[in-house]
C-alpha cells in the first residue's frame, strides 16, 4: 500500500494544498500548531480510520467553511492505482468516492488504502475508558476483515432501539413491550455472541505479538498481559439478557453485552492503567497498534502505510531507536516538531509545514 499524493481543500487549517509523499520515509516537520498532524489525519481519513485523534467530522472542516475535500491517490491492494475522494459537509451527508465510484458509508473506505496510525492520543488506550479499548478492538476487526465492520454498526443500531424501548417501558414489561423486547434481545444476543467471539479470537491471536513488541520497545523484562473481560459469563448472551431483564427495565439501559466489555492490560502483572509509568504506557500503546498492523499484514497480505504522529517526542533515545527497528517494512510518514530527528531516523523526503503552506524537498 502506498499514498502518493494528497490534496486538501478547506480541511482543518488548510485552504488549499497538495503534497507528494516518498515511497520510503517522509518526515513532516515544523513548529507546533502549524498543521503537521492535520496532514496525517487527512491521509488516515482517506484510509477509512476516521479522525485518528477521535475528532468528529465537522471539526475537520475549516472554520467558517461549509465543506472540506480530501483527495488521496495511491497504490492499493495488488499495487493498483486508487483515488479516494471525500467531501465532508456541515449540513448534508458526506460524499465519498473510490476510483470515481460513489460509496455509501465510511466503512466502505476500509481496506482500499490501508493505514496504521500511531498517535499521542493512543496513550488513552492504556489509561482511558473501556470504550476506547472496545473501539481499538472493533477497528482491528474491521482492519483485518473489512466485512466485520458491520458487527459494530449492527450492535450500535440494535442497542439504540433496545434502549429506546426500555425507556418507553418505564420500568414495566407489559405484554407488547415484552414481545418486542424478546425480538431485540434475540438480535442483540446474536450479534453480541459473535462480536465477543471475534474479539476474543483476535486478541488471542495478537497476544504473543503484543508481548513481543512491548518487550522490544521497552527493552524491559516485564511482560505485558492482555485479557478480555466480558460483562457476561461464559454462556450465551441470550441467557444473560434474560437474567438481567428486570434490572435493564429498572435502569432503562442494556447492562450486559459487548458494549460493556473491556480489555484488561497489565505490565509485570500490575494493572497498566494505574501502575505503569507514562513511558511504559506509551510503549504498550505502540505495541497494541503494531500488533493490529501485524495481523492485517498476515491475514490480508498487504502492508499498511504507517502514519506516525509525534511518536518519538516522549520516548527516550533507546526506545525511539527500538521502535524504528521494530517497525515493519513499507511506506512511513511521520511528524515531529523537534528540530532534530533521532539519529536513527533518515527521511527520504522532508515536508516543511508553516503558516498554512507546505514545501517539500529531500
Ligand atoms: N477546523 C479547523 N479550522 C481551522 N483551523 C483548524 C481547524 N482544526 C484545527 N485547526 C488549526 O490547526 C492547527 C493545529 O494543527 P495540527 O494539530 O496539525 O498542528 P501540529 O503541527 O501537528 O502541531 P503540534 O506540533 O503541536 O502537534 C491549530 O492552529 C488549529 O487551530
Ligand atoms: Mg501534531
Amino acid at each position: 500500500m502506498r499514498v502518493c499524493s494528497l490534496s486538501l481543500r478547506d480541511f482543518r487549517s488548510y485552504t488549499e494544498i497538495e503534497v507528494d509523499f516518498s515511497a520510503g520515509l517522509t518526515a513532516i516537520v515544523g513548529p507546533n500548531g502549524q498543521g503537521k498532524t492535520n496532514l496525517l489525519e487527512a491521509v488516515g481519513f482517506a484510509a477509512g480510520l476516521g479522525s485518528f485523534r477521535g475528532a468528529g467530522d465537522t471539526a475537520l472542516i475549516r472554520d467558517g467553511e461549509p465543506s472540506a475535500v480530501i483527495r488521496c491517490s495511491g497504490l492499493g491492494a495488488g499495487e493498483r492505482d486508487v483515488l479516494i475522494e471525500v467531501e465532508l459537509a456541515r449540513t448534508r451527508p458526506n460524499r465519498m468516492k473510490v476510483n470515481q465510484q460513489p460509496v455509501a458509508r465510511r466503512r466502505d473506505l476500509i481496506g482500499v488504502l490501508s493505514a496504521t496510525a500511531f498517535s499521542p492520543e493512543d496513550l488513552e488506550l492504556v489509561k482511558g475508558e473501556p470504550a476506547l479499548r472496545r473501539r481499538w478492538m472493533d477497528d482491528a476487526l474491521a482492519a483485518v476483515r473489512p466485512s466485520w465492520a458491520a458487527l459494530r454498526s449492527d450492535l450500535d443500531r440494535i442497542l439504540r432501539q433496545r434502549n429506546t424501548l426500555l425507556r418507553q417501558a418505564q420500568g414495566r414489561a407489559s405484554g407488547d413491550v415484552a414481545v418486542t423486547l424478546d425480538v431485540w434481545d434475540a438480535k442483540l444476543a446474536a450479534v453480541g455472541d459473535e462480536l465477543r467471539e471475534r474479539r476474543r479470537d483476535l486478541l488471542a491471536a495478537m497476544e504473543p505479538e503484543i508481548r513481543r513488541h512491548y518487550r522490544h520497545i521497552s527493552q524491559d523484562h516485564d511482560d505485558a498481559d492482555v485479557v478480555y473481560v466480558s460483562s457476561w459469563d461464559e454462556g450465551a448472551l441470550a441467557d444473560a439478557l434474560a437474567a438481567t431483564r428486570t434490572e435493564d427495565l429498572r435502569r432503562s439501559t442494556s447492562t450486559v453485552g459487548p458494549h460493556r466489555d473491556d480489555v484488561a492490560l497489565k505490565i509485570g502483572g500490575l494493572p497498566a492503567r494505574s501502575h505503569a509509568s507514562q513511558g511504559e504506557q506509551r510503549s504498550l500503546a505502540l505495541a497494541l497498534r503494531l500488533a493490529v498492523d501485524g495481523e492485517v499484514r498476515a491475514r490480508r497480505g498487504v502492508a499498511p502505510v504507517l502514519l506516525l504522529d509525534d511518536v518519538f517526542s516522549e520516548l527516550d533515545a533507546g526506545r525511539a531507536a527500538a521502535l524504528l527497528e521494530t517497525l515493519p517494512p513499507g511506506q512511513r510518514i511521520l511528524t515531529t516538531a523537534s528540530p532534530v530527528l533521532p539519529a536513527s531516523v533518515r527521511p527520504d523526503e522532508l515536508i516543511r509545514v508553516g503558516d498554512g503552506t507546505v514545501s517539500s524537498g529531500p
